[in-house]
């Protein structure tokens, strides 16, 4: 199979995943929870639940059952960051995912409240991995703290001190000159929290020790770097057609940016030798996936 293929393989099973979590569109509130499915059934890359599941695999982890409502919540959490960052208060854009954004069909204030219920439905389906633990006591006992450990993970890179601190300094700095030291922060916030939470989820579920976790951290945090400068230059790259939202948004709205403070070519460079990094740390570990590394690669170039 090729790689492409193993991609689509994946994709297609991670969205059965996450289907099964998704809220069913009844009663009073019906239209909140068509908002949400309408945003996150628009079909995103699921890169994040994907690193997730192969850093799972890069350690042999086994207990699926226990993974799976952690694909789902990253990707909830990753959807609500979308639903809010395009809204007119933020990024003001009116296209998402190759639709209207959820704000241009359902309104602003739904829009909010999907978001907000993105993000709480991710912690009450993550919390559902609890109900999942078999075992005799001993071994559940072990399966409970790491869920534990993944939820608070989770928490802490949704939060202030991971995405949503990210997209503070995104906001604070928006017409304003940046370093690339200070730019490389606020990515690493706000593009790769969300990574690093999904990938060494990954390896806490999988009973990874601590040394591969912080191996995991290192290389999450490159790869997530390196997604974020990628997305600089896809914004004055590509079209709206491929990309499937719109082209020369960070110009519009007069963002700092890797493609506003050095050319692209340049830009380029970085999204190779950041995920040089990651590379470099994955093959420090005694453990192999073939596919993980493939991904990492693939996304140097990625078209959308
Ligand atoms: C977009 O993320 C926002 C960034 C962090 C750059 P993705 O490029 O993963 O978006 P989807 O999920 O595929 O729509
Ligand atoms: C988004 O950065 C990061 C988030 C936390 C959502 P961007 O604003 O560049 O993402 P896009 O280009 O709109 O997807
Ligand atoms: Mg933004
Ligand atoms: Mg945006
Ligand atoms: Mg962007």
């Amino acid at each position: 199979m090729s790689f492409k293929q193993e991609l689509e393989k994946r994709v297609s099973r991670i969205n059965d995943i996450i289907s099964g979590y998704l809220p069913r569109e009844e009663g009073y509130y019906k239209t909140v929870l068509e908002a949400m499915n309408y945003s996150i059934t628009a079909g995103g890359k699921r890169i994040r639940p994907m690193l997730m599941l192969e850093t799972f695999c890069l350690f042999n982890g086994r207990d699926y059952k226990v993974l799976y409502p952690f694909m789902a919540a990253i990707e909830m959490i990753h959807t609500y960051s979308l639903v809010h960052d395009d809204l007119p208060a933020m990024d003001n854009d009116d296209y998402r995912r190759g639709r209207k954004t959820t704000h241009k069909v359902y309104g602003e204030a739904m829009a909010i409240l999907a978001g907000d219920g993105l993000l709480t439905l991710a912690f009450e389906t993550a919390a559902g991995a609890y109900e999942k633990v078999d075992g005799d006591p001993e071994t559940a006992l072990i399966v409970y703290k790491r869920i534990l450990r993944a939820y608070r993970i989770l928490a802490e890179k949704a939060g202030v001190h991971g995405m949503v601190g990210g997209q503070v300094i995104d906001i604070e700095f928006v017409g304003k000159k940046i370093t690339k030291d200070r730019l490389d922060r606020m990515y690493l916030l706000k593009t790769g929290a969300l990574i690093e939470a999904s990938m060494v989820i990954g390896a806490i579920l999988a009973g990874a020790s601590d040394e591969d976790i912080d191996v995991v951290r290192d290389i999450a945090i490159n790869v997530g770097l390196a997604f974020q400068i990628r997305d600089d230059i896809l914004d004055v790259t590509s079209s709206d057609e491929v990309l499937g939202k719109p082209t020369h948004s960070d110009e519009k709205n007069d963002k700092p940016t890797y493609v506003s403070i050095m050319d692209i070519d340049r830009a380029a460079k970085e999204v190779e030798a950041v995920t040089g990094r990651a590379v470099k740390a994955y093959e420090s570990l005694p453990y192999k996936n073939d596919f993980l590394i493939d991904l990492i690669m693939y996304l140097i170039n990625r078209e959308r």
